[in-house]
């Protein structure tokens, strides 16, 4: 390719792509992007925030150790009754399919009772919950749990989840009561 061509050709790109940034601030200030919870995402939107949510997630707690006495009762039992305070208002419980948050809210919070999709192997799965409790997610009706909640008490969340699906609403009932000596605040 002659010089020439090749510079006009570079010239012809950063014009095309100074039109392309423009374009996109100019969309921004326009406010003709959809903002409300009952406006569902584009399919494209959509995988790109979950591959971006995902991907981060995973980068972000690939260090992280697992206790190795994760699945123990006093674990689940502590767990089951935060759980019951705290999340299944969002992320429901056995015999029930719905709530206001899961149908206002969007993202949908997901329904914890269900078997998860895997994350491979359950170390990672159990990893995942851990950082997303105790971090939150951006941009979604997910909060950050760390500044009020140490690090066990979150492990214990994460290991009453792994048994949530199992449960039926009875066993749920029992797992997730709190003794009146435990008021479930720290
Ligand atoms: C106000 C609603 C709300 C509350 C309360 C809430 N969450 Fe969530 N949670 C969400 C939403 C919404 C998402 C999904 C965010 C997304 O899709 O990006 C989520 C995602 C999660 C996930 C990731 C699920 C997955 O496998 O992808 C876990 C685990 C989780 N929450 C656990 C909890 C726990 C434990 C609690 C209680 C300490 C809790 N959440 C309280 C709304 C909530």
């Amino acid at each position: 390719m002659p010089f020439t061509k090749f510079l006009s050709c570079i010239k012809c790109l950063a014009v095309a792509s100074a039109v392309a940034v423009a374009a996109g601030v100019a969309f921004i200030y326009s406010g003709f992007y959809p903002m409300g919870a009952d406006d569902r995402h584009t399919a494209l939107t959509f995988w790109a925030l979950e591959t971006l949510r995902e991907r981060s997630i995973a980068r972000a707690s690939a260090g992280i150790e697992v206790p190795a006495n994760l699945d123990t009762p006093e674990r689940l039992l502590a767990g089951g009754a935060d759980y019951n305070d705290m999340c299944a208002g969002c992320h429901l419980k056995p015999g029930r399919t719905e709530s206001d948050f899961t149908l206002g809210l969007y993202p949908v919070p997901p329904n914890l009772t269900q078997v998860a999709p895997g994350r491979g192997d359950p170390e990672a799965q159990a990893r995942h919950r851990f950082w997303t409790i105790k971090h939150g997610i951006k941009a979604s009706g997910m909060p950050a749990w760390a500044p009020e909640h140490d690090d066990e008490r979150i492990w214990n969340m994460v290991a009453f989840l792994r048994r949530l699906p199992d449960l039926s609403p009875e066993q749920y009932q029992i797992l997730t009561a709190r003794g009146s000596a435990d008021s479930g605040h720290h």
